[in-house]
């Protein structure tokens, strides 16, 4: 079993498009559960309207539940979408990881916002992978790279990998409709999940 906690205080950078979308990939292999841990309920009211079985989403609102609920030991995968805070289950979600995703958006504000979750990481004496993904970047755009270079510059005790999510209208859609990219035919989309997961599953 995994525990892949997708997180970052920073709202609006894709945390629950990048959940529910590996959640969608990695049920392919195996069971897979996703736990909303934000109150807003964005995955949930996703859920609400999804088209298939693939994996349940279940809203969490205490930070102990989540902590007993991953105990169990019946999924393959469990995804925890955070809330866009520094809340108690912030730092829950950190304890629990084994691989913690992080997605961020091109601007320099949002890598300054990092800084709290670093040191957060650096303090937990624990061993997980660190999987930056550097979300809705606009193709070809010179700051790409720039942005790349920033998060490669950044102090974290882990091992840490980045990649790269594209802007791209499907996931916009796909959202809307209660689906994910691999019920498009948007191929790049897909391969760019794929990639995720591939590095999730090690
Ligand atoms: N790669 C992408 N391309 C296009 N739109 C995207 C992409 N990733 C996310 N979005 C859109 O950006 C908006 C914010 O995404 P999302 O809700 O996943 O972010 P979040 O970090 O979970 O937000 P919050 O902090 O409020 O929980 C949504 O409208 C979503 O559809
Ligand atoms: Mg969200």
């Amino acid at each position: 079993m995994k525990i892949i906690s997708v997180q970052n205080s920073k709202g609006g950078v894709g945390k629950t498009t990048i959940a529910i979308n590996i959640a969608k990939c990695l049920s392919k292999e195996g069971k897979v559960i996703l736990y909303d841990a934000d109150p807003q309920r964005t995955a949930y009211d996703w859920y609400c309207i999804k088209k298939d079985k693939a994996f349940d989403v279940v809203p969490i609102d205490n930070p102990k539940t989540l902590e007993t609920e991953t105990k169990k030991d019946e999924f393959n995968y469990i995804i925890i979408d955070n809330p866009p805070a520094m809340s108690q289950f912030f730092i829950t979600s950190l304890k629990l990881a084994d691989c913690l995703v992080i997605p961020v958006a091109s601007s320099a504000f949002d890598i300054w916002g990092l800084s709290s979750l670093v040191d957060m990481v650096n303090m937990i004496n624990k061993d997980f992978d660190v999987l930056f993904v550097h979300n809705k970047i606009i193709r070809n755009a010179k700051m790409n790279g720039e942005i790349k270079e920033a998060l490669e510059s950044i102090e974290i005790k882990k091992d840490i990998k980045i990649m790269d999510v594209a802007f791209r209208q499907s996931y916009l859609k796909s959202a809307m409709n209660g689906i994910t990219v691999f019920d498009t035919e948007d191929g790049p989309a897909k391969a760019e999940i794929e990639f995720i997961a591939n590095k999730i599953r090690g």
